[in-house]
C-alpha cells in the first residue's frame, strides 16, 4: 500500500510555542528531531535548501537547489513534505504533489523579498501596458524565475510560458525564443540580464519595466517605443542578499588571494557576475568545489551558510572557501526554519496534527503546474 493511503490528518491552526520550543537551546531539539523522524519513517520527507542552516540541513533527506527540489517534491510518494526552504519552494511542491500529499513550511515567515517584488495585479498591469503598447500576445512569452508566487507562475502557464531557476534560465530563453520574439522576465531583473547577456543579447535591447513607476501615462517608466522594440522586457526586482556582493569585492579578493576563482549565483549583479570566474545555481557552485583538484581556492558569492559549510567541509581536503564579501550575506527568511520550528512541524505530525500547511487554490494550481511542468520538460 502506497503511504498515501494511510493518513488522514486534520490541519492545525496552532503556533509555535515559547515554552516547549522557542525559548529551548538550538542543540536540544537534535534528539527530538531525531526521534519524529524515526516515528513518522517513510510517511514524512524533509527537503533542505542549500541555504538551510546546518542544525536544520542535517535531518534533510534530499538537499538541493530550486530545481533539484522540485524534482524531488515531484516524484516523491511520502505523505508529507517538510520543506526546509522558502515559501515559494513550499508552494512550487504543493503544486507539483500528488493528490493526498501535504507540504509543511515550519515557520510561515520564511518568504522571499524577491518574490514579494512582484504582485500579481501588477504583473497583469504590466501585460495590459504591453498589449495597449502594440505587443501582441503572439510576440511575447512570460517566464518567471522559480522565486515567484504560485499566482505567477500560474499566469505565465496560462499565457503559454514557463518557470525556471537559476540552472535552466538559459535553457528557458532558448525554449521561449523558438516560440516568440520577445520575453518578459519576471521577478528577478539580475538574473533575467545574465541569461540574455550571455546568450549575446545586448544590453540596450533589453529594458526594465517598474511596477511602481509611470511616464509619460505609460506604466512601468518606459515609453511605447522601448517596449516595443526590447526583446527582453526585465521586472524591477532583486535579491537583497546577492545585491551586496559588488564588483570591488572581486578585485579585493582576487589581491588578498592571489590565483583564487570567483564564482557568485546569476543572482549578483552583472557588473559582479562579468568579472566572476563563473555563475552557478546553488548546486552548480558546489559542484565546482567538489570537483576542482586539491590546492584550489574559492571566492564564493552567495548566501553565507552555503559559504561556511564548503569552507568547512573542503578545508581538511586542502581547498579553501572564502566568502566574496567579508561582511557576509544572511538570508534572512531563510534563517527563520530554526531546529525549533523544525521540531514543532515533526512533533505535531507525530501527533496526528498538520501544522503550518501550503496549500495552493486548484484554480492556481492548474496553470502554475503547467508552467512548472514545462521546466520540467526541458531540464536543467
Ligand atoms: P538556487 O535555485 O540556485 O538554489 O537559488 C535559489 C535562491 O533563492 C537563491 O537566492
Ligand atoms: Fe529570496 Fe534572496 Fe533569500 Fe534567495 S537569497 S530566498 S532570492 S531573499
Amino acid at each position: 500500500m502506497s503511504v498515501l493511503e494511510e493518513v488522514d490528518v486534520p490541519v492545525s491552526a496552532e503556533a509555535c510555542s515559547l515554552d516547549n520550543y522557542l525559548v529551548l537551546p538550538d542543540n536540544s531539539m537534535d534528539e527530538r528531531i531525531a526521534a519524529a523522524r524515526r516515528a513518522l519513517g517513510k510517511t514524512t520527507i524533509l527537503l533542505g535548501h542549500h541555504y538551510q542552516r546546518d542544525e536544520v540541513i542535517r535531518f534533510a533527506d534530499f538537499t538541493g537547489d530550486s530545481y533539484k527540489l522540485s524534482k524531488v517534491a515531484a516524484e516523491t510518494d511520502a505523505n508529507y513534505i517538510v520543506f526546509c526552504g522558502v515559501h515559494f519552494m513550499a508552494e512550487s511542491a504543493d503544486i507539483l504533489a500528488h493528490e493526498g500529499q501535504q507540504v509543511i513550511l515550519p515557520d510561515l515567515n520564511a518568504g522571499c523579498s524577491m518574490a514579494d517584488m512582484a504582485e500579481i495585479g501588477q504583473v497583469e498591469e504590466c501585460w495590459e501596458t504591453l498589449l495597449d503598447a502594440g505587443v501582441s500576445e503572439g510576440e511575447i512569452l512570460p517566464l518567471t524565475y522559480m522565486n515567484s508566487s504560485a499566482a505567477i507562475k500560474a499566469f505565465c502557464g496560462e499565457r503559454g510560458g514557463l518557470v525556471c531557476t537559476s540552472s535552466n534560465a538559459r535553457r528557458a530563453f532558448e525554449w521561449a525564443f523558438a516560440r516568440a520574439q520577445k520575453i518578459l522576465f519576471l521577478p528577478d531583473q539580475h538574473l533575467g540580464r545574465n541569461t540574455g547577456h550571455a546568450m549575446g543579447i545586448p544590453l540596450d535591447e533589453m529594458t526594465v519595466y517598474d511596477p511602481w513607476q509611470s511616464f509619460a501615462g505609460i506604466g512601468g517608466g518606459i515609453t511605447r517605443e522601448r517596449l516595443r522594440a526590447a526583446k527582453v522586457i526585465l521586472w524591477k526586482g532583486h535579491c537583497s542578499v546577492h545585491q551586496r556582493f559588488l564588483p570591488e569585492h572581486v578585485d579585493n579578493v582576487r589581491a588578498k588571494y592571489p590565483g583564487i576563482q570567483v564564482i557568485v549565483h546569476p543572482e549578483c549583479r552583472l557588473e559582479v557576475c562579468e568579472k566572476a570566474d563563473a555563475l552557478g545555481s546553488t548546486e552548480r557552485l558546489i559542484k565546482i568545489v567538489r570537483e576542482a583538484p586539491q590546492g584550489s581556492s574559492f571566492a564564493i558569492g552567495t548566501e553565507i551558510h552555503l559559504v561556511n559549510r564548503l569552507a568547512k567541509e573542503f578545508a581538511p581536503l586542502g581547498k579553501k572557501v572564502v566568502t566574496l564579501d567579508d561582511a557576509g550575506c544572511l538570508c534572512t527568511t531563510m534563517y527563520r526554519i530554526s531546529p525549533q520550528h523544525l521540531a514543532w512541524a515533526l512533533e505535531n505530525l507525530v501527533e496526528g496534527r498538520v501544522v503550518n500547511r501550503i496549500q495552493v487554490r486548484d484554480d492556481v494550481k492548474y496553470w502554475a503546474r503547467a508552467a512548472l511542468d514545462r521546466m520540467l520538460e526541458i531540464r536543467a
